[in-house]
This record gives structure tokens, sequence and C-alpha cells, in this order.
């Protein structure tokens, strides 16, 4: 069982913005989904567990190592996917992983081979790989970017918003490949698509504005919301009257006709039930 540690990690830019405050995470095998609004820190959170970026207060620790001293202890074993992985140089695909794959420290010739074909093949990019990277498309660059994080058998693979970019049909399968390949190691999923975090993550956190405003399981969450939520049509005239008189989690056109839906415990005039979904968890959150 692999584990990564975060404790008390806070992080101000040079330029004085505070971008993480006192973050304590505890993850191990599976999928964690990291979950929060643009802004809200996702990306300076997992460059600093990757160590590209030192936390100014704090301490993180992989399998009971240091990492904040020692990030190369974490590198060796850690897939990324950056948000901006930035500019790609003039090489094929094939030729690209393989020199990902020495850094990693895959020595043999017939291994890396072997290792790049197969991922190659799980990201839909085998006819692609003697083109240069940088002639793809968008979401073709995503995938070979997680072809990448998935060099060197990883025991922590961590995508910071993996699947924007990608077609619904290119989202499920690489939805598929990472609850895949999740059993045996920690993968970290930073995204605001709450329906990826549903589907694929057994543990979460939401962050704001640099800190975690909660943590637990999705399925949890959901739980905790049964029977507290309704749901009513409103005219638009009448949104701010019912802020007043009600806790409104969201607001939403259903076939153009504005609902709001509302945190109580018993049943508000006029509304009625429904089923909680991740989606009313993050906004009770936010
Ligand atoms: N290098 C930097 N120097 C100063 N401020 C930064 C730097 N990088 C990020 N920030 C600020 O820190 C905050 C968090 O940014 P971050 O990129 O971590 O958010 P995010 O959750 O990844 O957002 P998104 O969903 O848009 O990717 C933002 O206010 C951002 O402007
Ligand atoms: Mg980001």
């Amino acid at each position: 069982m692999n584990r990564l540690k975060i404790e008390n990690v806070s992080l101000a830019y040079s330029n004085g913005h505070q971008a993480l405050t006192d973050i304590n995470l505890d993850i191990s095998n599976g999928i964690f989904g990291l979950l929060g609004p643009n802004g809200a820190g996702k990306s300076s959170l997992m460059k600093t567990i990757v160590g590209l970026q030192k936390p100014t207060t704090g301490k993180l620790s992989f399998n009971g190592f240091d990492i904040v001293n020692n990030p190369l202890y974490i590198q060796k074993y850690l897939g990324f996917l950056p948000q901006d992985f930035g500019v790609y140089p003039n090489v094929s695909a094939f030729n690209l992983l393989d020199h990902i794959a020495k850094l990693k420290g895959v020595e043999s010739k017939k291994q890396r081979h072997n290792q790049i074909m197969e991922l190659l093949d799980k990201v839909n990019l085998t006819d692609f790989r003697n083109k240069e990277v940088h002639t793809f498309s968008g979401g073709m660059k995503q995938r070979f970017g997680v072809a990448q994080a998935l060099l060197g058998d990883p025991k922590i693979v961590i995508v910071d918003e993996p699947t924007a970019g990608l077609d619904p049909e290119e989202r499920n399968r690489f939805n598929n490949l990472l609850s895949n390949i999740s059993e045996d190691i920690i993968i970290i999923l930073s995204t605001h698509l709450v329906e990826d975090v549903r589907n694929l993550c057994s543990q979460m956190a939401i962050i704001k504005d640099g800190s975690i405003i909660t943590q637990g399981s999705p399925k949890d969450f959901i739980e905790q919301l049964k029977g507290n939520l309704w749901i009513k049509a409103i005219s638009k005239e009448d949104l701010p009257n019912e802020k007043t008189k009600h806790q409104v989690i969201s607001t939403q056109l259903i076939q153009k006709v504005l609902h709001i839906t509302v945190f109580a415990e018993d049943c508000p005039d006029g509304f009625t039930g429904i089923e909680p979904t991740l989606e009313h968890v993050y906004f009770k959150n936010l």
C-alpha cells in the first residue's frame, strides 16, 4: 500500500499570493479526486506534490520519506500529467516516449519498446507513433501526456485536469484506463468535472481559495444529503426572494424553466424532494 501524506502545507508565491493554506490530506491506493473551481489551487497543490515547487511551510511524505527535501524520492515513482505541457520538441511520439522511459530508468531497449507499444495502444495512438507530437490535435496531445505519465510502472500518478479538451468517447476511454490501473497505485485526479469524480473516485476533497473545504467518500457525501433536498420551478424575478427564504444549493434551467434546489430539513411549501447527486454536494460546499 502506497501512502502520500500532506501535513499543514501552505504555499505563498513570490508575488505574495497565498495559493494554499494549511492543507492536510492522507492518500492511499485508489483514485483520489481533488475537486475545485478555477483558481482554487489544484495545480498549485499538484506541482507542490511532484516537487516542482516547495511549500512555504508544512510537510509532504511519500511512503514515509520526506519529499520536500528529497523530491527525487517521489519523482522516481511518479507519473505526472501537468495541466499545461508547454512546448513539445520536434521528435516522433515513439521517440519521445523512448526518451522519457530512459529518463525514468527503463534500461532495456526491448522492455521500453514493449511498454511503449502497449501504452500507445491503450491511449489509441498506435497509428500515430511516427508522427511528431507538436503536430497532434489537443486531444491527441492529452492522450500522449497520459502515455508518458504511465511509463516505467509508477506508484503514484498525478493528472491535472486530464479530460479537459477530450471528446466524450476519449473521455470515457481515459476514465476506464485510469480505473483499470488504480488498484495498486495512488492516482490523484484534479478536475472541476463533478461527474468524473463521481464515476472514478473512492475518496475526494473539495478545494476552494487554497483551502480544503471537506474530504471523504463521494458515496457518504451524497448519503448525507438524502431527504434534505427540494426542488421547485420558479420565475426569474422570484429568485432573490427565494434566496432570502431558503438555503439555495443550485439554480438550473430544465427545458428553459428555471428551477431552484434548496437544502432544508423538511419540505418547504411548493417544493418536491429530489435525490442528491455529487453536484449538489459540490455546490453546497462552495
Ligand atoms: N506562479 C504563480 N505566481 C503567482 N500566483 C500564482 C502562480 N500560479 C498560480 N497562481 C495563483 O494561485 C491561485 C491558484 O492557482 P492554480 O493554478 O493552483 O488554480 P487551479 O485550481 O489549478 O485552477 P484551474 O482550474 O483554472 O486550473 C490563482 O489565484 C492563481 O492566480
Ligand atoms: Mg489548474
